[in-house]
């Protein structure tokens, strides 16, 4: 018998959503390394399907062609530099309100998950629509400026040009279209715990994720 999606799982599964540049990522990873877990950045699979509608000349609102790009996504081939371009960001958020986009993406996610042990997944709607069965929900935010203030400088150490007043703008405009779409709408799950980020160090803020995950999994009885 294989086991519902909506299943619970007796690995230790950890779900990290939050807004653009909130920090999820740096979060996401430092958890699988404590815990020793496999990471997967959900972000990326929206990127690629966002490069690869640009890549054939394709309009990333045009939800047929984004629906079959998402179909044939063969994940780990796009290529990491390209998809973290300061542009391939809206174009994720664009293919990313799509449903055909992201049911083609969920049973990868969702198999991801469930792997024996468990994992660490980071994204939009982790924790309310592809892992709501997750031992710990984490929702991390900071202020719009520090998020720009934090992807700006990323972009400037990839060696990218763009100025911090257009990171801004981008990260705004993503977060409103993410929150205010249809399809799995950027939102904490309402068992999710918010960890604010805006004034905390990276190591603080690893720090007070790593405790929320350990308070969430004892409270579980998972044991790991
Ligand atoms: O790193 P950043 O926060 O800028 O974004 P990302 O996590 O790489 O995601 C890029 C875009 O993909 C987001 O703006 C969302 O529109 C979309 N996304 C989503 O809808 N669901 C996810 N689970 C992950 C990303």
């Amino acid at each position: 018998m294989t086991a519902r999606p909506d299943a619970p799982s007796s690995g230790l599964i950890i779900a990290v959503d939050g807004p653009a540049a909130s920090g999820k990522g740096t979060i996401a990873s430092g958890l699988a390394r404590a815990f020793r877990l496999p990471y997967l950045d959900t972000g990326a699979l929206y990127r690629a399907v966002g490069l690869g509608v640009l890549g054939v000349g394709g309009d990333p609102a045009d939800a047929a062609l984004a629906t079959q790009v998402a179909q044939g996504l063969r994940p780990g081939e796009a290529d990491e530099a390209a998809i973290r371009a300061h542009g391939v960001g809206e174009a994720a958020s664009l293919v990313a309100a799509h449903t055909g986009v992201r049911a083609a993406l969920k049973t990868l996610q969702q198999n991801f998950a469930r792997q024996p042990g468990g994992a660490v997944l980071d994204g939009r709607d982790i924790g309310t629509v592809i892992a709501p069965f997750a031992t710990a929900k984490l929702f991390v935010t900071a202020s719009p400026e520090v998020r720009a203030d934090r992807r700006w400088k990323q972009h400037l150490g990839l060696g990218h040009v763009v100025s911090f007043e257009e990171v801004l703008a981008d990260i705004g405009q993503r977060d409103a279209r993410d929150r205010g779409r249809d399809a799995a709408p950027l939102r904490p799950a309402q068992d999710a715990v918010l960890l604010d980020t805006t004034h905390l160090t990276i190591e603080a803020a690893a720090d007070a994720a790593r405790r929320i995950v350990e308070k969430a999994r004892d409270a579980s009885g998972s044991s790991r």
